[in-house]
């Protein structure tokens, strides 16, 4: 037995569940009209409302005990103070310090961290500042047209995530595309139809050795050179990297290479020079106030008691759905266009910090960590996968998030919007019974064997979790509170599960076997020394590709 299934606590709560179970959420709503009051936290900006979930004010007293054993405010206080929460790497987490705007030092083994944050922000803005008024020319003279990232992961889903999210607030300037899967088709198809003589790059990648980011950067690098020759790259191209010297081999000028540093996490980055695109689209101004609105959240998740502490309460409904209620999957939906991409961007935060089955100690772990995390927008999302959430034998808890402003002048849209969103909760919630199913049918004339026939599958069980969260509208600001909103639940529960949220060396094992095998499929040495699987699809590929690479 592990520390946390052995603690007063997590017993207290194992005991608790049992007579939780059996408690159908429509009967705790009916006992309680003031369920919503007791359930819900609001912020000036946005709501968190969790009276949908299978919890009593018992459930949430226990849970917030279970927090306070497990010290979340202890580590809260170690992250935002620059201790080594990263353990296994022995380094600090320091996203909150790339948007401390207070003024105040962040001390990281003695030193000050933001001069170098200021200072970095500073380049952004002048940089950014010259691209968008076309003060900064290409080798022949051309100002920038469209810029071209190239970075993965937490390079990557981040600052794509929000420049689709500020759509709206996207000033004029140049187009901003990016590239990230190794298949040669991704840089092939964004610079098709670009001019390298107005296309700027900006190669991120915190540590300048990411295979995909490395063959990408290479091939926009001939592409350029092609057209322009070699002499054309300093002014083509930039890097953002914590490896400047490899990046200064590539042939960036030192000029162009913005700094992020060992303690910023690559999937909490997007708030370092990593989001460069971001303040590229929306400009410096924008990503500034992104800024303020994630440091205005951090206060929150630093200040508030945990029972009032979105963060915290939303993290531990999660602990309390796949812990004692089975739920092996979380779902993220977004029901507004614009942030699209946040159930892809948080499926690398929350699961590449959260998969983990051993205990910062190193022992395994005998309860369930992160659940698997997907999403996509609603309302196509309720065309394609929302019949398992009604209906499945699964559990899957979820996430309905919304602005209550459209983000554009429309016809009613987004009215429609908003009543699939609040629809689909209370009929999660409520579900449809026996009787209320054969009512229906009844009234549209069915009776006898056809509706018995057709009964069950009319009936939902309902009593199906979600959290709402409601924002007045996602600007820059709210955007920001809304993903350290995410990161911070994503911390707590690693506390409380006492993993180690800030590594994710699970990447690492087929990252190396694909450097070995590559030099197999380039080279014509016979294919050995794999299982007979792997040892069959590789010469099944030669074979296909005429023995050849
Ligand atoms: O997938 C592993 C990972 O290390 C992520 O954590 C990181 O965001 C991504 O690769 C990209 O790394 P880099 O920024 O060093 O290219």
């Amino acid at each position: 037995m592990t520390t946390l299934t052995a603690s007063p606590a997590w017993k207290a709560l194992e005991a608790h569940a049992g007579t939780v179970v059996g408690l159908h959420m429509r009967d705790l709503f009916a006992a309680d009209p003031g369920r919503f009051e007791a359930f819900s936290i609001s912020l000036p900006e946005m709501l968190l409302d969790y009276a949908k979930n299978r919890v009593t004010a018992d459930t949430m007293a226990l849970l917030i005990d279970l927090a306070r054993q497990a010290g979340v405010e202890e580590w809260r206080e170690r992250m935002f103070s620059g201790q080594a929460v990263n353990t296994s790497e022995g380094r600090p987490a320091l996203h909150v310090a790339l948007r401390n705007r207070t003024g105040g030092p962040v001390m990281v083994e003695g030193n000050d961290v933001m001069p170098l944050v200021e200072g970095v922000l500073a380049r952004m803005r002048e940089f950014t500042g010259r691209v968008i008024s076309g003060a900064w020319k290409g080798a022949t003279g051309k100002a920038v047209a469209d810029v071209v990232s190239i970075g993965i992961g937490g390079s990557h889903l981040g600052p794509e995530m929000v420049c689709e999210a500020l759509a709206p607030f996207r000033k004029p300037g140049p187009g901003i595309h990016f590239a990230a899967n190794v298949d040669g088709a991704d840089i092939a198809l964004t610079l098709d139809g670009l001019d390298p003589a107005s296309t700027l790059f900006i190669v991120s990648s915190k540590t300048f050795t990411t295979p995909e980011t490395i063959t990408n950067a290479a091939t926009a690098r001939a592409w350029l050179t092609d057209a322009l020759g070699e002499d054309a790259v300093a002014g083509h191209f930039v890097a953002v990297t914590a490896n400047p010297s490899a990046a200064a081999g590539f042939g960036m000028d030192a000029a162009n290479i913005f700094e992020t540093w060992d303690w910023v996490g690559g999937r909490y980055s997007l708030w370092s020079a990593i989001g460069l695109p971001i303040a590229l689209a929306a400009g410096m101004d924008a990503f500034e106030e992104l800024l303020d609105g994630a440091h205005s959240m951090d206060g929150h998740f630093r200040g508030a008691p945990l029972e009032a502490n979105m963060p915290v309460v939303m993290a531990l409904i999660g602990v309390w759905n796949s812990g004692f209620l089975g739920a092996g999957s979380h779902a993220v939906l977004p029901y507004g266009h614009h942030l699209r991409g946040l159930p892809a961007y948080l499926q690398q935060v929350d699961m590449e910090s959260s998969g983990k089955s051993v205990t910062r100690g190193g022992q395994p772990v005998d309860y369930q960590t992160g659940p698997v995390l997907f999403g996509a927008p609603g309302t196509p999302a309720q065309h394609s996968f929302f019949q398992l959430l009604h209906q499945g034998t699964r559990p899957v808890p979820a996430d309905f998030i919304a602005a209550a402003e459209a983000p554009a002048p429309e016809a009613g849209h987004h009215r429609m919007l908003l009543a699939n969103f609040f629809a689909q909760t209370e009929a999660l919630m409520k579900g449809r019974t026996d009787d209320e199913a054969r009512a229906g049918l009844e009234a549209a004339g069915l009776g006898g064997d056809d509706l018995e026939g057709l009964l069950p599958h009319k009936v939902f069980e309902g009593n199906r979790p979600t959290n709402s969260i409601l924002a007045r509208r996602f600007d820059p600001r709210t955007l920001g509170m809304l993903i350290a909103l995410y990161e911070h639940k994503i911390f707590v529960q690693g506390v409380v599960w006492d993993i180690n949220t800030f590594d994710q060396w699970g990447v690492e094992l087929g990252k190396k076997l694909a450097g070995a095998i590559l030099t197999e499929l380039e080279g014509d040495a016979p294919t050995g020394g794999h299982d007979c699987s792997t040892n069959g699809l590789i010469d099944f590929y030669k074979a296909l590709n005429g023995g050849a690479r």
